[in-house]
C-alpha cells in the first residue's frame, strides 16, 4: 500500500491569503487540495465557488479536489470542471440523477467522486461505486470546519476497503471531518487513502514549516 495522500482543507485557510495558503501548503507536502463548496441549503453554511476556484487554479500546482455541498449540483458539473476541479465530488442526498452525473464528469474529463452524510446508509452508495474514482467519507456533518471526528463512521471504511477487494469498483477512500494526528491511524488502519484535514493543518503560525510539521503529524499518525 502507497503512503497515504494528505488534502489539506481550504476551508480552514486564510480567506484573505487563499492563493499563497495553497502554496505553502504544497511546499509543506500536501497531496490534494480540498476546496469545500457550500451553498446555504444542503448545508448551513456558505463559502466558495467558480470564481474563486477559477482564479486559485493557475496558483495550484498538486490536484484540486473539490467537494460540492449543494443542492442539485448537476446544474453547475460543466461549470466546476471548466474552473479546474480534478476530482467533482458529489453527495448521494443532493440529486436525484446521481448516475448521470457521476458520468458526465467522467465524459467532460475530471474524476467523480461520491459522498455521504453520516446519517446516511452505505448501501445508498453501493450502486454507483463502479462509476467513481474517489469514495469520501464523512466523519463529521458536513457544514463546517473544526468538529470532532465521528468514530462510528470508521466501519464505513471498512466495508469501502472490503468491496473494493471483492471487486466492486476501483475508487480511492477519503475521509474527511476530525482528521487530527490520533484519528488519523484510525483511518489508515481501516483503509484511508487520502485525508482531508483542514483545522489540523492550519492551526498556528502559517508557515511551511508549522504546516509540513502539522501535516507530517497526520501523516505519521498511521506508523
Ligand atoms: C466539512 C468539510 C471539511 C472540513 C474539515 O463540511 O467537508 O472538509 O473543512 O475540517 P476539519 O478537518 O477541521 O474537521
Ligand atoms: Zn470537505
Amino acid at each position: 500500500m502507497s503512503k497515504v495522500l494528505i488534502a489539506p482543507s481550504l476551508l480552514s485557510a486564510d480567506f484573505s491569503d487563499l492563493a499563497n495558503e495553497m502554496k505553502k501548503v504544497t511546499a509543506a507536502g500536501a497531496d490534494w487540495l480540498h476546496v469545500d463548496v457550500m451553498d446555504g441549503n444542503f448545508v448551513p453554511n456558505l463559502t466558495l465557488g467558480m470564481p474563486i476556484i477559477k482564479s486559485l487554479k493557475p496558483h495550484a500546482t498538486i490536484p484540486l479536489d473539490v467537494h460540492l455541498m449543494i443542492e442539485r449540483p448537476e446544474r453547475y458539473i460543466e461549470s466546476f470542471i471548466e474552473a479546474g476541479a480534478n476530482y467533482l465530488t458529489l453527495h448521494v442526498e443532493a440529486t436525484d440523477v446521481l448516475k448521470e452525473s457521476l458520468k458526465k464528469i467522467r465524459a467532460l474529463g475530471c474524476k467523480p467522486g461520491v459522498t455521504l452524510r453520516p446519517g446516511t446508509e452505505l448501501e445508498k452508495i453501493k450502486p454507483f461505486l463502479s462509476l467513481v474514482d474517489l469514495v469520501l467519507v464523512m466523519t463529521v456533518e458536513p457544514g463546517f470546519g473544526g468538529q470532532s471526528f465521528k468514530q462510528e463512521q470508521v466501519e464505513k471504511i471498512r466495508k469501502l476497503a472490503k468491496w473494493r477487494a471483492e471487486g466492486l469498483g476501483n475508487y480511492l477512500i477519503e475521509v474527511d471531518g476530525g482528521v487530527a494526528p490520533g484519528t488519523a491511524s484510525i483511518c489508515i488502519k481501516a483503509g484511508a487513502d487520502v485525508l482531508v484535514a483542514g483545522s489540523a493543518v492550519f492551526k498556528g503560525e502559517k508557515s511551511v514549516n508549522n504546516y509540513q510539521k502539522n501535516i507530517q503529524a497526520i501523516r505519521e499518525g498511521g506508523v
